[in-house]
């Protein structure tokens, strides 16, 4: 059943972060992003919000990779957006190296700007057809006056194609002429062409062939040691931010459902929507393939613009009880569980008690879920850990 409480006046979602520490570059605090659904030609009626993010705390430490992975829909683009300043917040804040962004405007806003860049999923969409991939260059470098003279220029042009493996013959080319990887790499050197500090990277490689995948990412890895680059990774799939992260967070319509070192989540996830996910990703071992835990989730992914109350995940979580669960929003915390890092956060109530056993899943009834034309119309296709409920 999806009930129609507010999310509004539930805060509870809020997580205990850390206090301000000088390693921290970015630092992301209860924010929401709520989108509001109009109606009416004439009077234009604000009928109701899309709660796209909804609650989210996040800190990205220098030098790291954060990977961001959640089904399509769940506020992975949306929050992506906020933190560059592309999307304004509807509550929280945004600190990045100390400064809150949300309150700079024109030219520091536009100097700020330099050191936060982003990648796009699909690169011939983000990339002008009728530039050359030097006209490209040169104009995001000039938009921060890193443009001296002709000569520096050029020597740069060709040190940012050698970075991301491309011969200096490509300046001269048209996005159309190259293929689906080489255009990912013209996007990044794009992004690098300003010397960020940090890359927001949404969904770099899911445009891409499984083949060309691998080199994307380790480009990436490369780049982020040779420039000293801070990473948020953000995919689909737990397998393509697996390699590259440092610390996962998986997000669940609008909120973080889990945040843990890398290592750790994969090889302990405590949420159990992260383990219904990482059920799903095959293991090439036939004997442990054989064996392993499946978790079926039954159900649709709930509309954003009318989430779940209490645990957002709790229309179809196989260890749902009938307390606390669909009245009281957990929050991101830390676990009592032996062995578990105080920096590996559950925002379940039954943390302790599904990793003991005490607790065991049920069968969940599939909810019908309601969904609103317009957010049907602005939703991206469903892919990846979606189809969890096809498996079995
Ligand atoms: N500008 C917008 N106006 C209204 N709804 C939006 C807008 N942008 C995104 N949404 C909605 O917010 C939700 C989250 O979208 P998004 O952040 O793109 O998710 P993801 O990147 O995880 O697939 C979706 O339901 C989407 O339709
Ligand atoms: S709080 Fe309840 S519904 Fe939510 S994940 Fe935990 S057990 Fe499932
Ligand atoms: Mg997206």
């Amino acid at each position: 059943m999806t009930s129609t409480v507010n999310p509004d006046h539930d805060t509870s979602g809020a997580a205990e972060t850390e206090t301000d520490r000088p390693d921290v570059l970015l630092d992301v605090r209860g924010v929401k992003v709520h989108f509001p659904i109009r109606k009416g030609i004439i009077f234009d009626k604000v009928i109701g919000h899309v709660y796209a993010v909804d609650g989210v705390d996040l800190q990205i430490r220098r030098g790291e990779t954060y990977g961001l992975v959640g089904e399509s829909g769940c506020g992975k683009s949306t929050l992506g957006r906020a933190i560059l300043n592309l999307e304004p917040l509807t509550e929280g804040s945004v600190r990045f190296d100390g400064v809150d962004i949300a309150s700079l405007k024109g030219e520091e806003l536009r100097r700020r700007r330099q050191d936060l860049q982003m990648v796009f999923q699909d690169p011939m969409s983000s990339l002008d057809p009728r530039q050359s991939v030097e006209s490209l260059l040169l104009e995001s470098m000039k938009a921060h006056d890193l443009v001296e003279d002709g000569a520096t220029a050029s020597q740069r042009l060709r040190e940012l194609l050698a970075a991301v493996g491309l011969p200096p013959a490509a300046l001269k080319k048209y996005p159309h002429e190259f293929s689906g990887g080489q255009r990912q790499r013209i996007g990044i050197a794009r992004a690098l062409s300003v010397n960020p500090k940090l890359i927001v990277a949404d969904e770099p490689v899911s445009a891409l062939d499984v083949s060309v995948q691998a080199q994307v990412i380790n480009l990436l890895e490369d780049l982020q040691k040779e420039f000293g680059l801070t990473y948020l990774v953000v995919a689909h799939d737990l397998a393509v931010v697996r390699h590259i992260s440092d610390r996962v967070g998986v997000m669940y319509l609008g909120a973080l459902a889990e945040e843990a070192p890398a290592d750790d989540l994969y090889a302990r996830p405590l949420h159990p929507y992260t383990r219904a996910l990482l059920s799903a990703v095959p293991v090439p071992d036939p004997v442990v393939e054989d064996q392993r835990e499946r978790i079926l989730l039954t159900g649709d992914l709930p509309s954003p613009a009318n989430p779940p109350s209490g645990c957002r995940f709790h229309t179809r979580c196989p260890w749902r009880q009938p307390t606390r669960c669909d009245t009281e929003r957990p929050a991101l915390r830390v676990v009592n569980i032996d062995g578990v890092p105080e920096d590996h956060r559950v925002a379940c109530h039954w943390a302790e008690q599904i990793a003991s056993g005490e607790l065991r899943p049920h069968e969940v009834e599939a909810v019908a879920v309601e969904q609103t034309a317009l957010i049907d119309e602005g939703a991206s296709p469903i892919m990846g850990p979606t189809s969890i409920g096809e498996i079995g």
